[in-house]
């Protein structure tokens, strides 16, 4: 369990520039796509937290070269679709859903059997939405009970393509079925309900794979198995995820002017900034261009007076890790924020919404949680006191709070917060060095 421990000081003011970490999602998926790529893979603005390591390392424990030239900056020696070797070892995923989740999309493909375990938060989180459809597929996983991890996956099997339409809208479940697809011996096809993150989609054709999406959003998408990646370069941009911390703190902190570099804005991700400026704040995009098929901009962001509103339930999926600091912004604002339509926070690192709710409630803000979203009466900056939050191992939680730390009466002390390494490693120096009142205790 973390000792690690953040305390704020109120009243930062935000200036400056500042390149936040890597890409989350795309730091896995160059990993595992890399890995089963034939050549090299050279990937630079690797995220080098403990979330995408896990990844690195079951990849090197199932025999793959790869070396770590700087933190962020990799070379994956592929083995091609067939190459992967027995591990040795269960592979443990840490706190990371999405990589146990692509991983046994991916693994349901070997010829070697494998095991899949986590810590204590990913061993409580549903994995039955995947090895629903991969079953489907012909795979063979054993599970704890209600799907709960360790994931036992049988190798060997003959996987068949299907046509799956997802009853959630998961960018997780969408990329798990796609990496099984590329061992099926037909064409799989998925339709999303809501529009999610592409970056596999992406980064799929990146290595030459042919993926054809169709409909009006893009919710159909299709591979045929059986073909072959090759190598490719990869940039990884900074994490929207992690930008957003500071979109919101530069926003609630009067005074502040603040740009941040090289941000990844697929449009699939970028809900966080039609939210925010649906409330009112001063955000704008400039120097943008495209790196490897990903779109970047550097955004700008001003502090302004914020509104509340009722948030777009289509905007859920394009904003879904970032709502703990959404409601913070939220507690700021003038007027009612309603959310609905968000059940999935409640399935995340921890219950983002009840947690949050409990956090926000130990430094004098009062919300109303409701099973799939939270209603936040704003107007409330004024009463947001000292406090001491739980975090509960969540990541986003923590620095969800630190932003809060701006606006607060007197100290916030967060506990918990060790888990900040699994996608913002540094955090407390960068968030520092640009106003924000954080150490560490
Ligand atoms: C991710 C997808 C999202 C997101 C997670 C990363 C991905 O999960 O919450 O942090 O990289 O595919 P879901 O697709 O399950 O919503």
């Amino acid at each position: 369990m973390s000792k690690i421990t953040f305390s704020t000081i109120p009243n930062g003011i935000l200036t400056g520039t500042l390149r936040v970490p890597g890409d989350k999602s795309m730091s896995h998926r160059s990993i595992i796509l890399g890995s089963i790529a034939k050549g090299t893979t050279q990937v630079s603005g690797f995220l080098n937290g403990e979330d995408c390591i896990a990844t690195m390392n079951a990849f090197r424990a199932m025999g793959v070269e790869i070396q770590q030239k700087s933190p962020t900056l990799l070379s994956i020696i592929g083995v091609g679709m067939n190459g992967l070797k027995a591990p040795k070892t269960d592979l443990d995923m840490g706190n990371s859903g999405t990589a146990m989740r692509l991983m046994t999309g991916l693994l349901v493909g070997q010829t070697f059997d494998s095991t899949l375990i986590g810590d204590k938060s990913l061993s409580t989180r549903p994995m039955n939405r995947i090895t629903k459809p991969l079953t489907k597929m012909g795979a063979e996983i054993k599970t704890e009970e209600n799907g709960r991890p360790p994931l036992r996956i049988k190798g060997d099997r003959k996987l068949q393509a299907i046509d799956y339409t997802l009853p959630i809208a998961s960018a997780q479940v969408k990329s798990a079925v796609l990496l099984a697809g590329l061992y099926a011996n037909d064409e799989t096809r998925v339709t999303e309900p809501g529009i999610t993150r592409d970056h596999s989609e992406r980064m799929l054709r990146g290595f030459s794979y042919e993926v054809i999406t169709s409909g009006d959003n893009g919710e159909h998408i299709r591979l045929q198995g059986g073909k072959s990646l090759q190598a490719c370069d990869i940039d990884v941009p900074a994490d929207i995820s992690s930008a957003a911390f500071f979109m919101v703190a530069a926003s609630i902190a009067e005074g502040s002017d603040l740009t941040l570099e090289h941000v990844g804005v697929n449009p699939t991700r970028t809900g966080v900034i039609d939210i925010l400026k649906l409330m009112g704040a001063d955000i704008t995009l400039s120097n943008q261009h495209e790196v490897g098929g990903e779109p970047v901009a550097d955004i700008r962001i001003r502090s302004a007076k914020l509104n509340g509103i009722n948030i777009p339930e289509a905007l859920v999926p394009l904003a879904i890790d970032e709502f703990p600091v959404i409601f913070i912004a939220a507690v700021c604002a003038t007027g009612e924020t309603v959310l609905s339509g968000a059940e999935e926070l409640r399935v995340k690192e921890s219950d983002r919404i009840q947690v949050m709710a409990d956090g926000l409630a130990n430094c004098g803000i009062q919300t109303q949680v409701k099973p799939d979203g939270i209603v936040i009466q704003g107007s409330q900056a004024e009463g947001l006191t000292q406090g001491t939050v739980d975090s509960h191992g969540d990541h986003r939680i923590a620095m969800a709070f630190a932003v809060a730390g701006l606006r607060a009466a007197g100290e916030i002390t967060i506990k918990d917060c060790a888990n900040v390494n699994t996608s913002f490693p540094d955090f407390v120096k960068l968030a520092s060095g640009v106003g924000l009142g954080i150490s560490e205790v």
